[in-house]
């Protein structure tokens, strides 16, 4: 694939002869036309070739793709047939699982604080493990889960393990919200009370060291952690766990250069650190459990762009506005994240550093600083931003009353709208008083 950074766009792109950037079969132009802009392409064979890697990695463990990265009925479909598990941290998530009935004992759910309607929906679709993350849920649990079922839970562990994340989604390091820390005793404490209530059985532990993460050594230190209070568990109580937990985190390109996530390489190391701990200290082998979002579903999709306007600042830099932004992509502000952008009109106009900037109101609202463009860029342009699967449709909003672009999956020459775009009317619809 020549002019398209390889590692950066769904499998299916390429670049054709006529310099046309093809998703799926399809042109993303004709795609723009037919869908209007800003829109979001999703490729349903970039979402299933990851699961199969996935699966193929880690055979024997459970693959739970962590739908708070993209969730919509035909990915929740995607990843049932394709046999992953599903991680959800909502009564939301959890109902558009339930919608295309995603098989319940498949299904974790997550959060540090779960609300009563979380909780109450967890238990009447029947999921498989709920994750605990403090004493009070786990009160909670034993008082509320339907008498007949003994609710499976896992105790997420804080590890003391830092694996460098962005401050924001570092989720192993000690002093924050998530789990029970190893150190401080909390754990096994944790531990104690749910074997301490009958209407609960504890399936096992769980981690989550952060996200974007390229370092496997720091989820060797963590397993080896969680299999040492398995171990101690057993040892004082006489409880074996069937299941460990490592979470997701694994890292993806954003920008050419990014390295690739060794995936084999990770998960030979992962699965020899488990055995060799759990034979060095005797322990029946747990079944491992993997939750990759980003992993799974971040190179699958392309969003698509109109230029509105081009300024020459002062400054001497150039400023190419489009007609999205921060509403439908916060990461570049959020987490100081990098996107590569590419013109979709053929070129040969040499290229130039440009700063590609939303609609919103802030001056912050900028979506890829000195990028390369060609030259003669113009407004009307097209401009396609890949690797946008995780965390921007989940995480986008309504600012300035902008409605979300719509979601379509393109496989084998052929388009579908998943998601439709928000309109003003869908903005006014929970409007109701006056
Ligand atoms: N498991 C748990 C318990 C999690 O909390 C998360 C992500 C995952 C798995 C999946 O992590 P992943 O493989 O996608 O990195 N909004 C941020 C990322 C927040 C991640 C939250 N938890 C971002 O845009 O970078």
């Amino acid at each position: 694939m020549t002019g398209l950074t390889t590692n950066l766009w769904p499998h299916s792109a390429h670049l054709d002869h006529d310099g046309e950037i093809y998703v799926g079969g399809l042109r993303l132009s004709a795609l723009a036309t037919a869908y209007g802009t800003p829109a979001v392409i999703l490729d349903e064979a970039d979402v299933r070739h990851r699961c199969r890697c996935y699966l193929a990695a880690f055979p024997g463990a459970e693959i739970a793709y962590a739908s708070k990265a993209f969730l919509c009925r035909a990915m929740a479909q995607w990843i049932a047939q394709e046999g992953l598990s599903l991680d959800v941290c909502s009564a939301g998530e959890l109902a558009v699982a339930w919608s295309v009935n995603f098989p319940a004992g498949r299904i974790l759910m997550h959060g540090n604080a779960k609300t009563p309607e979380d909780l109450q929906a967890a238990f009447r679709y029947g999921v498989g493990r709920i994750v605990v993350d403090s004493v009070p849920e786990i009160i909670r649990l034993a008082t509320q889960s339907p008498a007949a079922a003994r609710q499976r839970v896992l105790i997420r562990v804080t590890p003391g393990v830092d694996a460098h994340a962005h401050q924001a989604v570092a989720t192993g390091v000690e002093d924050q919200k998530f789990g029970f820390s190893l150190s401080s005793g909390a754990a096994a404490d944790a531990v104690d009370r749910v074997l301490a209530h009958p209407e609960l059985t504890l399936a096992g532990l769980h981690c989550h060291l952060g996200s974007q993460l390229t370092d496997a050594a720091a989820y060797e230190v963590a397993a080896t952690k969680l299999i040492g209070l398995m171990a101690a568990v057993r040892d004082r109580a006489g409880v074996a766990m069937a299941e460990l937990n490592l979470g997701g985190g694994h890292a993806v390109p954003y920008v050419a250069g990014d390295a690739d996530f060794d995936l084999a390489g990770f998960a030979d190391r992962i699965s020899r650190a488990v055995t060799t701990e759990c034979a060095r200290l005797r322990l029946p082998v747990p079944r491992l459990t993997l939750e990759p979002g980003r992993a799974i579903v971040n190179r699958a999709m392309v969003t698509l762009y109109r230029v509105l306007t081009i300024k020459r600042a002062a400054s001497g830099r150039t400023f190419v506005a489009v007609d999205g932004g921060m509403s439908d992509n916060p990461r570049p502000e959020l987490y100081g994240a990098r996107y590569s952008v590419h013109a979709v009109r053929p070129s040969h106009a040499p290229l130039e550093p440009v700063t590609v900037v939303g609609r919103h109101c802030e001056a912050g609202d900028v979506l890829a600083a000195d990028v390369p463009l060609p030259a003669d860029i113009r407004p009307g342009d097209l401009l396609a931003v890949p690797g946008t699967g995780a965390y921007t449709q989940s995480m986008a909003s309504n600012y300035n009353l902008v409605g979300r672009p719509p979601v379509i999956a393109v496989r084998d020459g052929a388009a579908r709208l998943l998601v439709r775009r928000e309109t003003t009317r869908d903005l006014l619809v929970r409007d109701i008083g006056m």
